[in-house]
């Protein structure tokens, strides 16, 4: 597979198989990862590795909070608060894709709840890594962790596994924080689910569009 390839064939993978991931996978991901640039070689990201002990630890506190309807405590904004097209209608699609994807209609409260709860438990990805950061650091360390998050994707394409990142895992920092053992120095970018996907569960079966080259590049003399 070539670099382009892996690029373009990336995808969010929602279901996994159970085949665990080795340690010494797990280091090669890693160490591909660490070659992310970042301003003045900062290299502000840090990663948590989860075994199942401690995703499951984790998803038991998120359910019980979001069954509580307790509120969210983000360490920072990452939506806007108020949605404007076109974000707005990419939103909608990609929700639209991914519940009839899976089977879910629009007026299915129930099931696309299920679904969305899936996010807590890592979609049964057998490793979960917590993307974490300094919080002194500014917005340019943010965007380098961002790089850094984009580089492990595709290496771990490179090495035959899929990934979500999921925001949804930041949601409760809180959470994330007590069972890592971290104090509030260090704030909670996001989560990102690691395996083998079960191509045969159809939430894997479909793919996101793109805006073509025109709709975002200006080009001048
Ligand atoms: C930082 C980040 C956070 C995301 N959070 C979630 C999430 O919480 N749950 C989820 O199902 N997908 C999440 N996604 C996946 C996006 O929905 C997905 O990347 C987008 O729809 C494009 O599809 P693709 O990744 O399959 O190309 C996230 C993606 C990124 C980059």
């Amino acid at each position: 597979m070539t670099l382009l390839e892996v690029i373009r064939n990336r995808q969010s993978v929602r279901a996994f198989l159970k085949k665990p991931v080795t340690q010494e996978v797990l280091i090669q991901l890693l160490e591909a990862a660490r070659f992310s640039p970042s301003g003045v070689n900062t290299q502000p990201w840090r990663v948590a590795v989860l075994g199942q002990q401690t995703m499951n630890a984790i998803t038991d506190d998120y359910i019980r909070a979001k069954d509580n309807q307790e509120p969210d405590c983000p360490d920072y904004q990452y939506y806007p608060l108020e949605w404007r097209e076109p974000y707005l209608q990419r939103r909608r699609a990609c929700g639209l894709a991914l519940y009839s994807a899976a089977g879910i209609t629009k007026e299915d409260s129930v099931r696309r709840k299920e679904q969305w709860y899936k996010n807590y438990s890592f979609f049964g990805a057998p490793v979960g890594l917590m993307i974490l950061i300094d919080s002194y650091l500014e917005t340019g360390s943010w965007l380098d962790t961002g790089m850094f998050i984009q580089t492990l994707l595709l290496a771990a394409r490179a090495l035959g596994l899929e990934t979500c990142p999921q925001a949804a895992l930041s949601e409760r920092p809180d959470i994330i924080r007590k069972h890592l053992k971290l104090t509030a120095e260090l704030k909670v970018v996001c989560g990102i689910a690691l395996g083998y996907a079960d191509w045969s569960d159809p939430i894997n079966q479909y793919r996101t569009e793109r805006e073509p080259v025109e709709a975002f590049a200006s080009w001048y003399e």
